[in-house]
């Protein structure tokens, strides 16, 4: 084995898998799908099982969530509050089962059901692009991609413009807790920084509880007493710092993820330049190639067996999406990137009760963004070193920077 390659099957920090995990995720399908990591937990690889796993209802979610609340009782007598941090997850839905969790995927599904934003993301496109126009090089990542999902998302909700800076805050530290494994030192960090964002964010639903608009914090707060749902307040907090991180860190990564591979791919990228109509399956296909969320990770709710496996009642099973989405199973030449590939039934946005709500949003979003920036440039290219996140669970850059020839007056 070469220096600095992993050395276990399941090596998900090693700075080799932060580059290219899909060599490592072929290694663990093809010799041991469903590995018992040395870290504890299942790791499960292929698309068959994956998907199975997903709709299966004896896996369910929620340790991360008791994993803080235990803490949060045990650190309390030593100096360490993570009361916010409690509060601010209590409703998330992806850290809630059963009947608790099909109570928020309802109160959502009532107050959601506005799907008209291609007007509000045009705007924020040509918001962002427009004073870029000109300037060679840039980090796309700060300028842009980082940017887009928060204007929409804030403006769907209907949060004020000068509460951004805090919000995105709290969305970057919720963000550290998307990572597969979380330290107690981390925990303590997030927790501090998350109560800024919790003040702000209750302050702006009690005021919009007295001064109703057309946002959706509004809708939810009015469909949650009409529909009879009767989230408490700290619940509709919650709820509302999920809905702004589950959009804004998934949909960074998608478009930082999917320009880079369009760059790295300029056959792809001139066929899609040539065949502006491709898009729709150019944006699966970007998903596919490289999901923004990595894993899932589930905790086995009874004993059961599955592929030959048993799995004991509350071992920690991860699977990995990104790798399902490489499975040769499941799509011809996985590893190539095929902006028409067809069909293309990935699992970016997982399944089953917990599939992702705002995959709509993600992916008109990312139709546009990218149909927007290759009409405005002739070419775009890789400038410097970019930098990709620090942790594999959420896959994408922290800075990526460009050198752009823009059309004249694009
Ligand atoms: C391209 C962007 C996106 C990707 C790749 C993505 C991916 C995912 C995935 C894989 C899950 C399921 C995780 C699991 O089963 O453990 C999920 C859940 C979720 N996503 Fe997304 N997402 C994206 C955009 C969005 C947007 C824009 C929203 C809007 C608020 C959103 C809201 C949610 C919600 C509410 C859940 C939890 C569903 C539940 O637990 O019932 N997502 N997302």
């Amino acid at each position: 084995m070469t220096s600095g390659a992993p050395s276990f099957l399941w090596d998900p920090h090693s700075p080799a898998w932060l580059e290219n995990p899909y060599p490592y995720y072929a290694r663990l399908r093809n010799t041991d799908p469903i590995h018992a990591a040395q870290t504890g937990e299942w790791i499960v690889t292929r698309y068959s099982d994956v998907s199975r796993l997903l709709k299966d209802r004896r896996f369910l979610l929620g340790n991360k969530r008791e994993w803080v609340s235990r803490r949060a009782d045990y650190f309390h007598e030593r100096g360490h509050d993570f009361s916010a941090l409690s509060v601010a997850i209590c409703s998330f839905p992806l850290f809630l089962n059963g009947a608790q969790h099909n109570r928020v995927r309802r109160l959502i599904g009532l107050a959601w059901r506005n799907r008209d934003v291609e007007g509000l993301i045009r705007n924020n496109v040509a918001r962002l692009l427009v004073p870029l126009s000109g300037a060679e090089t840039f980090d796309i990542v700060a300028r842009f991609t980082d940017l887009l999902p928060e204007l929409a998302i804030c403006g769907i909700l209907g949060i004020p413009e000068a509460r951004y800076p805090v919000i995105r805050e709290s969305i970057h530290t919720i963000g550290r807790f998307t990572a597969l494994y979380v330290s107690l030192k981390e925990l303590v960090e997030i927790g501090d920084s998350i109560r800024a964002a919790l003040a702000a964010i209750t302050e702006i639903v009690q005021d919009r509880r007295q001064r109703p608009d057309d946002g959706l914090l509004s809708r939810l707060i009015v469909c949650n007493e009409e529909e009879g749902i009767h989230l408490p307040e700290s619940d509709l907090v919650s709820l509302c710092i999920f809905l702004l991180s589950a959009a804004t860190l998934t949909s960074r990564s998608t478009l930082s993820s999917g320009i880079y591979n369009l760059i790295k791919h300029p056959e792809q990228e001139g066929k899609l330049r040539r065949e502006p109509a491709l898009i729709d399956s150019a944006v699966e296909e970007l998903l596919r190639y490289d999901s923004a969320l990595q894993f899932a990770g589930r905790e086995a709710d009874e004993n059961c067996e599955i592929g030959g496996v048993e799995f004991k009642k509350g071992s920690q099973v991860t699977l990995c999406l990104g790798a399902a989405n490489r499975d040769p199973a499941a799509f011809p030449e996985p590893d190539r990137l095929d902006l028409a590939r067809s069909p293309n039934r990935h699992v970016a946005f997982g399944l089953g009760s917990h599939r992702c709500f705002g995959d709509w949003l993600g992916r008109i979003q990312a139709q546009i963004a990218i149909s927007e920036l290759l009409r405005r440039t002739r070419s775009i290219d890789v400038a410097e070193q970019p930098l990709r996140n620090r942790d594999l669970g959420l896959r994408g850059f922290e800075s990526l920077p460009v050198s752009v020839r823009w059309v004249e007056h694009g």
